[in-house]
């Protein structure tokens, strides 16, 4: 018999009406995860979200990124609102708004001579991919262990793998033809001999490389100087394309993506989440004589489409966020108040004798409790998983949201302030003690 979850017409829960209209009762997987059930929020505002009990929680989570101004931007908002009031959706040509938008990436990211734009970060790179394999006519595609480029199948593998799958071909989904797993090559981060190896493995068949420039999807792991730089030697080396997945890394890094911080131009790359502060947007950019093979222009040969591309009021969303970037100290705000959180959190940590790694870039940071050096996702495997959710756990029962998942990043806004980045170290430090005296006071009775 199937699982009824609450008796039909009974009072249930908004957490158990979730579950009983979506699997697992959101919309998205890592959105429900141990110590979150029943769980939903009824608002987000600034640098916090409110849960249906009334329970604010200050938001180091920021729904894996977007909102680098902080939930609810007024500015970003008006844009959107305006925009939607004037023009929603025509499906023809194009708009004065995704023009401007268009114009003003093209100014601001150098790799990008054109661009288009997408609804989402995956939409980005899965295009990436198919140019790459239509420009150069090659199969392969190498990506990194630790990396994340969307759910599609190209590259839906090989992220937060088991130590058995590290070095193996690890899918995270079901139904991916083998013959797509076989078309991607996983290579180590921060290794260019093995990168070179995959290509001399596989001459004049690699289409592209595929690289978050800082492996955010598990944590923050930093290139080593000359890393990302090797990348693109190697892609020249053998004719293969550079793609920078900067769907995390763009506008929160820095206006001009990571890209102008590591000095190293890509082919193509991508662009999502913080552009429109949470509206639904994505971009591929990059060389024109690339770019220009898309269907979108006439006799493109590379399939480019979408209903919902370039949708005005989304677009113009975009703009107010790079204007308030431009505008506002927002990108210095938030580098000091990373650093804050990064200090802070390593000294607490040695105050009170955990071993622990704290890392990250800018607004983004993280916690590994293990010993350095942290180069490769396989000293990631060291990590002990339980004290880093563990301790999330803990602090949102303090009203501070960490995602209560392993390796991954937090995130702070320009809506965050001092106060609250010292009360998250704080909290930090009393949820790691509690979780270790829990820990000890368990094996005391074992
Ligand atoms: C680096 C990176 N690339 C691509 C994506 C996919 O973007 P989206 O979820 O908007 O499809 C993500 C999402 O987390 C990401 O972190």
């Amino acid at each position: 018999m199937d699982t009824v979850i609450g008796a039909p017409g009974a009072h249930a829960t908004s957490g158990e009406r979730a579950l009983r209209a979506m699997p697992g009762g959101v919309n998205s997987g890592q959105r429900q995860l141990p110590g979150l059930e029943g769980l939903v929020v009824v608002g987000a505002k600034g640098a916090t979200f409110t849960d249906e009990r009334g329970r604010d929680y200050v938001d180091y989570h920021m729904a894996f990124g977007p909102q680098l101004l902080g939930h609810a931007d007024p500015d970003v908002d008006g844009a959107f609102t305006d925009t939607a009031r004037r023009i929603d959706l025509v499906g023809v040509a194009v708009t004065d708004v995704e023009i401007e938008l268009a114009e003003k990436l093209v100014a601001t990211i150098p790799s990008m001579e054109q661009v288009l734009l997408t609804t989402s970060g995956s939409e980005a790179t899965f295009h990436a991919i198919r140019l790459a394999r239509a420009v150069t006519g090659r199969r392969y595609l190498i990506k990194f262990q630790g990396c994340f480029h969307g759910w599609h199948d190209a590259v839906a593998m090989n992220v937060i793998s088991r130590p058995e799958r590290v070095g193996h071909k690890d899918p995270i989904s079901m139904g991916i033809l083998p013959e797509v797993l076989d078309a991607t090559l996983v290579c180590r981060f921060n290794d260019l001999d093995d990168t070179r190896a995959a290509f001399e493995a596989h001459p004049d068949q690699v289409a592209a490389i595929i690289v978050e420039p800082i492996p955010h999807n598990v944590g923050a792991l930093l290139p080593q100087p000359g890393f990302l730089a090797g990348l693109r030697a190697l892609c020249d080396e053998f004719g293969a394309l550079l793609v920078f997945d900067e769907v995390i890394t763009g506008f929160r890094h820095g206006l001009a993506g990571f890209e102008a911080v590591a000095g190293v131009r890509p082919d193509l790359s991508a662009r999502g989440k913080a552009m429109a502060n949470g509206y639904p947007i994505g971009a591929l950019g990059g060389r024109a004589d690339l770019m220009s093979r898309f269907s979108s222009r006439p006799g493109g040969d590379v399939l480019f489409a979408g209903t919902y591309n370039g949708h005005a009021a989304t677009a113009a969303a975009a703009l107010a966020t790079i204007a308030k970037i431009e505008r506002e100290p927002v990108l210095d705000h938030v580098f000091h108040l990373g650093e804050q959180a990064r200090r802070g959190l390593s000294d607490a940590f040695e105050r009170i004798g955990v071993p622990a790694v704290v890392t990250g870039y800018g607004s983004v940071f993280c916690a590994y409790f293990l010993d350095g050096p942290v180069v490769s996702y396989d000293d990631l495997l060291r990590n002990d998983a339980d004290l880093y959710v563990g301790y999330r756990l803990e602090s949102m029962s303090h009203g501070i949201f960490e995602l209560p998942m392993n390796l991954k990043r937090s995130h702070i806004s320009y809506a965050h302030e001092e106060s609250q980045v010292s009360q998250l170290v704080e909290q930090a430090a009393r949820s790691v003690r509690a979780v270790l005296d829990r820990r000890a006071r368990d094996e005391a009775r074992h």
